[in-house]
């Protein structure tokens, strides 16, 4: 979707896809990425593209990773510190804005402003909402971008939906495993954890007549 489109969810309150919890999925799942027994004993890196405030991200500081989110809204992440009650500091980076507090970095601006030598720290991701944030005409271009900045061995988790598009207009759009496998592939290797049935999570697909709607957590890591 454009900005002005973020910005208006926002700047109106309308924000469904906002949880006021951490994620289950990510609870189950992020454990398997093995990611706290790296052997080396090197910090573990988290970017999170697209993030909101989502409270996704004080699950990974407090599991003792470093976190990098990127997110357009200067009012979502203002209420991700507030909420959270974290100091922070703010530093104007044109054509971003860093705010940082101890394990949590949050860069304010649009991806695609963002260049790959800002990722160089990065040794893991996941990707909640985002993904599926995009229309399909903008899927690739998304995909490109954080392919981009993900550094080679990345190891990260992906969450999707899929539904019949024509059922319910996106955001979330519909991504089916089919489009993960033909279009991520060349990037990242991928393995599907996990597929179920979660229409009776999401009362507004029930509302709309959505006939099925499933969620899907894949585990990538970024090709050499
Ligand atoms: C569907 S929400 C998901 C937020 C978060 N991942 C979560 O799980 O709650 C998508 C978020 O992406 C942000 N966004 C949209 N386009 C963006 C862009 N080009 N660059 C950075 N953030 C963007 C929006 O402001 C919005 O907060």
């Amino acid at each position: 979707m454009e900005p002005g489109f973020w910005h208006d969810k926002w700047d109106a309150k309308h924000l469904g896809f906002h949880l006021g919890e951490v994620n289950v999925l990510l609870i189950k799942y992020w454990p398997e990425l093995a990611l706290d027994n790296d052997s080396s004993g090197c910090d573990i890196n988290v970017f999170v593209p697209l993030c909101g405030k989502s409270l996704d991200m004080c699950y990974l500081a407090d599991r003792g990773h470093n976190v990098l989110g990127c997110e357009l809204s200067q009012k979502a992440v203002e209420q991700f510190f507030s909420e959270n009650n974290l100091p922070h500091q703010i530093e104007p980076l044109e054509p971003i804005n860093k705010f940082t507090t101890e394990q949590v970095t949050i860069l304010q601006g649009d991806l695609f402003s963002l260049a790959p030598e800002q990722f160089s720290e990065i040794n893991a991701f996941y990707d909640r909402a985002a993904l599926i944030a995009w229309p399909e005409s903008m899927r690739l271009a998304y995909v490109e971008q954080i392919s981009a900045l993900i550094p080679p061995k990345s190891i990260g988790l992906l969450i999707t939906l899929d539904y019949p598009q024509e059922a319910l207009k996106g955001p979330p759009f519909a991504v089916s495993e089919d489009w993960v496998m033909t279009n991520m592939s060349d990037a990242f290797e991928i393995e599907l954890l996990s597929c179920g049935d979660a229409l009776m999570d999401n009362q507004r697909f029930v509302n709309k007549g959505v006939p099925w709607l499933s969620e899907s957590v894949y585990k990538l890591k970024r090709r050499s």
